[in-house]
This record gives C-alpha cells, sequence and structure tokens, in this order.
C-alpha cells in the first residue's frame, strides 16, 4: 500500500494523491508514515465535530517550532486560551457581515484595477492575478492601505513566506535549510511596521475606528503584537482566497454551461451596474458555484491540533503531543456523505439538498469558536468579484493537466510554475 501511496503522489503531483490512498485502504483513522512527524489523520464528520467541538479542550493548536507559529507568533490563528478569545474579539467586528456594504465598492476597485491591465494580452495565469485581487481586497479594505505601489516589491516576499509555510521537509527534518526566509520575512515586517507607524501619527481619535488596522492602533496592543495580527490576516486572508477565486474561474473554465448559467444570473439580476452588496442575496446560482468550488476543492484542505493530553477518538488511542489532523478535502470527497464526490453539482448546495447534508460534512470554514473569522467576508468577496468578473469577459481555459498543489493552501497547477492558465475575451459593450 506504501508503494501505491507514493505511485499516486507522484502520479498526483502532490501528496494528496497518498492521503487518497490512505483514507481508501486504511479507513477514517490512520497514522502518517512519515519518520519524526507524529500525526493522526481523522476523516468525516464525527471526527471533525471531536477534533473542532468536543475535543477541542484538548487540543492545542500547534507545537512551538512549527513554521506558521514561528511566522506569525502571537496572531489569533496559532494562540489558545485567553489570549485567544480576546483577539477575536478585537478582530472579529471589522469581519463582521454588517461591514460588508462598506467594503463591496472597494471590492469591485480592486478588481476593476487588476482587470484593466487585461485588455490587450494573451492567456493568464488566473492564479497570480486572483492573488493580486485578493491582496489589493484585503489590505485596501482591512488596513485601508493602498498595496499598488509596493505590490511588485513585495511579491516575493509573500511568495516566499508561502512557501515556508507549506508542507515540505521541515516535517522530517527540523533544521532543513530556509535560504531567502529572514530577507521575506523582514520585507514584510519593515512594510507593516511602516502602515503601523503612519496610522499611530495620521488616525483622528475621535473619528470611529473603521477599518480593522485602526482598531488595533487604538487597542493598546504594541506595534509587535499588531504586526502579527497583520500579518496573520495579510497570509489566512489572502492566499485562502486567491485559491478559491482560481478554482472557481478553472470550474467555471471546465464547464462552460455553468459559465453561461451564471453570467445569465449576474446580467438579469446587476445589469450593468457595479455589484454591490444589495446584489448577493439576488445571486443564488452563483453562490452554489462558490460552494461546490469550496467542497471540490477546499483552499484549508486540512486542519492541524497537537494533543495536549492523552486522548481517545472512539477506539482509537492518541498519546499526548501527537499531531492530530482532520482532513477537509477527504471528509469533502467521503462517498458515504457525497453521492459521485468527484463530480462537479453546484445544485448539491440548492436549499432542499443542503438540508439533506450531515452536520460537519462540509466545513470549508473549519468550526466550532475556532472557525474561520473571515467566513463572511470571504464569502461575500468571492461573490462580488466573480459577479464583476462575469460582467466584463469570458474565461477559457488553456489545454492542459490541471492538478492539485498543497503549498499553504490547496492550489491548482498546471505545471511549468503557472496555476491556471485562461485566455480572457472583453465582453462586447460590458462595463468592465
Ligand atoms: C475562501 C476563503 C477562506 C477559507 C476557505 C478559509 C478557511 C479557514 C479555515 C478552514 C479555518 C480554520 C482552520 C482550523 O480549524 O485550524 C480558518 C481560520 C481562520 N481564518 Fe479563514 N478562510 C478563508 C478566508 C479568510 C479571510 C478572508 C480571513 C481574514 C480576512 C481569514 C482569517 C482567518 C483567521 C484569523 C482564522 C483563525 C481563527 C482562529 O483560530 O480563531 N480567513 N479559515
Amino acid at each position: 500500500m506504501a508503494l501505491k501511496a507514493l505511485r499516486a503522489a507522484r502520479h498526483g503531483g502532490s501528496i494528496l494523491g497518498a492521503l487518497c490512498v490512505f483514507h481508501r485502504e486504511l479507513g477514517d483513522v490512520f497514522r502518517l508514515p512519515l519518520p519524526g512527524f507524529r500525526a493522526v489523520m481523522l476523516v468525516g464528520p464525527e471526527a471533525n465535530r471531536f477534533v473542532l467541538v468536543t475535543g477541542r479542550d484538548r487540543l492545542l493548536w500547534r507545537p512551538p517550532g512549527d513554521p506558521v507559529a514561528r511566522l506569525l507568533r502571537r496572531g489569533v490563528l496559532v494562540t489558545d486560551g485567553d489570549e485567544h478569545a480576546a483577539l477575536r474579539r478585537l478582530l472579529g467586528p471589522p469581519l463582521h457581515k454588517a461591514r460588508i456594504p462598506g467594503y463591496a465598492p472597494q471590492v469591485v476597485h480592486w478588481t476593476d484595477q487588476v482587470t484593466s491591465r487585461w485588455k490587450a494580452r494573451g492567456p493568464l495565469d488566473m492564479l497570480d492575478e486572483m492573488r493580486r485581487v485578493a491582496l489589493l481586497i484585503l489590505t485596501g479594505t482591512l488596513f485601508d492601505a493602498d498595496l499598488t505601489p509596493d505590490l511588485d516589491r513585495l511579491w516575493p516576499a509573500i511568495l516566499r513566506v508561502l512557501r515556508y509555510i507549506s508542507p515540505g521537509a521541515w516535517m522530517v527534518w527540523r533544521g532543513a535549510p530556509q535560504p531567502g526566509i529572514a530577507a521575506a520575512r523582514r520585507t514584510l515586517d519593515r512594510w507593516l511596521h511602516g502602515i503601523i507607524l503612519e496610522r499611530r501619527v495620521t488616525q483622528d481619535p475621535h473619528a470611529p475606528a473603521g477599518d480593522l488596522l485602526t482598531g488595533l492602533v487604538r487597542s493598546g496592543l504594541p506595534d509587535a503584537r499588531i504586526r502579527d495580527q497583520l500579518l496573520t490576516m495579510l497570509i489566512a486572508g489572502h492566499d485562502t482566497s486567491t485559491a478559491l477565486l482560481a478554482w472557481a474561474l478553472y470550474l467555471l473554465g471546465r464547464h462552460p454551461e455553468a459559465q453561461a448559467q451564471a453570467r445569465a444570473e449576474v446580467d438579469a439580476v446587476v445589469g450593468a451596474n457595479a455589484p454591490g452588496a444589495s446584489h448577493l442575496d439576488g445571486l443564488p446560482y452563483l453562490g452554489r458555484v462558490i460552494d461546490e468550488t469550496l467542497r471540490l476543492y477546499p483552499p484549508i484542505h486540512l486542519g492541524q491540533r497537537v494533543a495536549a493530553v492523552d486522548l481517545a477518538f472512539g477506539n482509537y488511542a492518541i498519546p499526548a503531543g501527537t499531531r492530530v489532523l482532520y482532513s477537509i478535502f477527504l471528509t469533502h470527497r467521503h462517498p458515504a456523505f457525497w453521492p459521485d464526490p468527484d463530480a462537479f453539482d453546484p445544485d448539491r448546495f440548492l436549499p432542499e439538498r443542503r438540508r439533506e447534508q450531515a452536520p460537519y460534512a462540509y466545513l470549508p470554514f473549519g468550526g466550532g469558536p475556532r472557525n474561520c473569522l473571515g467566513m463572511a467576508f470571504a464569502q461575500a468577496e468571492a461573490k462580488l468579484v466573480l459577479a464583476r468578473l462575469l460582467q466584463g469577459w469570458t474565461f477559457t481555459l488553456e489545454p492542459g493537466r490541471v492538478s492539485l498543489h498543497m503549498g499553504a493552501t490547496l492550489e491548482p497547477r498546471m505545471g511549468r510554475g503557472a496555476g491556471v492558465l485562461m485566455r480572457v475575451q472583453p465582453r462586447t459593450g460590458s462595463p468592465a
């Protein structure tokens, strides 16, 4: 079986292929056979409920030394206990769904800024393009900062830290060399400390806080802790949306009938106006395309914790110190919970079919008290960006096989470094 798993990993271009083999052969609980990396993988709704809800107090986030914890230091994503709860209270309000109407015009603005470069171009890598969109939106809305002048300079540093936190040699070799990571961190830290300092000087203490950065500056947190939250948001908040948007465009390219249906809905509901918060509920088909994209290609395809004490899941003993992984990807493709699990079928998410889904069988944003803080923001962002793109452009997939790449998120890969190459065609008379 190990051989079968290895072959699957090689052909699939990702360890995800190997995880699928282990799941098929060993069932919903299995150990990962990696030297020096004591980990157990749990799959399925019951396992998810155990990790996220019933067993959560006995599961810590990550051991110190893990690259994510080293990079984000005391960011909300990697803290536990009271500090974590206090940070969630502080960071929650700017990400609440009540704030979406204020952000919507900016989402359209930053999308248009990226597509304005598209006009006279050939095939484009939608992974790169959507990363630009997601970075500009995140910093423009939550930090109230224009990243445009710094984007090209920061780009290599962002990609370097993403590589650093991706699965890699560090999992079996703690001291694996990490060339370039110190310089990349310095570059990002300088930019983040620059915007923190500027906000301390320019903010009007009598005006409402508005964005997340101003709220942090007023919270009394020292700059180093503010940096940790900003870097957390920058990474967790853009790389996930990048993957979601790139996979959604890939699926709309693979299924031109779905692209036509989504576009017809946008034309009927939004017309030539800029998509805004008032249109969100009127785009249910586009919403189902997004839901199905997140099922097939969940950007965070697994979550991890560490057993703080000896634990048991059913009959399975989990000694203290074991990494406990819950697989969103394998749950989303579990044949016991999803008919024809590998097929693209947005109508699985029609309200009447949704009611049949088992609790914790669908969890692209995690669940329980550590669920995604940016869920409402990300869902609205994806719908607004895709509506804007469909208004102005048609998307055709370039020939070539797209495989799943396990980076910091689950990304599409077409080979030779490309994510997903698509030909974009402006629609005549479109608003873009
Ligand atoms: C499609 C987009 C997104 C997806 C699929 C996604 C997915 C997730 C998942 C699965 C978790 C839980 C991980 C776990 O259980 O270990 C999570 C946590 C988190 N996400 Fe997201 N996310 C997305 C967008 C965002 C955005 C836009 C932001 C912020 C602007 C954000 C901020 C966070 C934070 C701060 C946490 C940690 C919460 C905590 O530990 O209390 N995410 N996300």
